[in-house]
């Protein structure tokens, strides 16, 4: 299966799905996308030779349109599109165009800590500021609203010590690197269904 990947930041979650040895020879890794002209995730992209682009909605130097994109994409029969630290709302077009195609990985336990701006160390900084005793990983289905598309899969860590939002955000990280490739090796093995409006992950082998 070909799957796409988009960043915003660092890429430690591209980096991760790369490195990955369950998804070897399971996925690709066919095309690296961001927000960004100079995403740093790139230099990642550049390392694997994978090829990246620049996507935004109207036509602008240096950049694709999700237009374009819909059809590079069917052009590269993508299978699943991985929203790994994308921070930017994709256009309704495009999402309707891939309905449950699209994955997205949060720093938080949804549906609590998400929604629009909610997105990195702010996350983090409302969980600290709550004083909440566990946090986590969420990966959902995306749909036209941010970080309300039915939840994948979860994993949750205690942060009943931590004295800082950065030390939620890296307990988090380490989850989010396991979680992401272990839902896209499900994914890509046909164990995720809906049923009822809920994800079932079975266990089918
Ligand atoms: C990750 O923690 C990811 O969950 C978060 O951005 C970070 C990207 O890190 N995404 C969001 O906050 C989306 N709302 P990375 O570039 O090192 O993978």
């Amino acid at each position: 299966m070909n799957i796409a990947v988009f960043v915003s930041g660092k890429g430690s979650n591209l980096e991760a799905i790369l490195a990955s040895a369950e998804l070897k020879g399971l996925c690709d890794v066919s095309m690296v996308c961001s927000d960004k002209l100079d995403c740093p995730a790139f230099e990642i992209a550049k390392r694997y030779k994978i090829p990246f682009l620049s996507v935004c909605e109207s036509e602008k130097d240096g950049f694709v349109t999700f237009n374009k994109l819909h059809q590079i994409f069917t052009e590269k029969e993508i299978g699943l599109i991985v929203l790994a630290g994308f921070l930017k709302l994709m256009p309704k077009e495009f999402v309707r165009a891939f309905p449950n195609k699209i994955i997205n990985i949060h720093p938080a336990l949804l549906p609590s800590f998400g929604g629009k701006g909610m997105y990195g160390i702010r996350v983090h900084e409302a969980v600290f500021r709550s004083s909440a005793k566990v946090s986590g990983a969420t990966v959902h289905f995306v749909n036209e609203i941010y970080d309300e598309g039915l939840i994948i899969d979860q994993a949750a860590v205690s942060i009943e010590d931590v004295e800082s939002p950065e030390e939620i955000a890296q307990r988090v990280l380490q989850l989010e690197h396991v979680l992401l490739p272990s839902v896209i090796v499900k994914f890509a093995q046909r164990k995720i269904e809906i049923k009822n409006n809920r994800v079932y992950l079975t266990k089918k082998s």
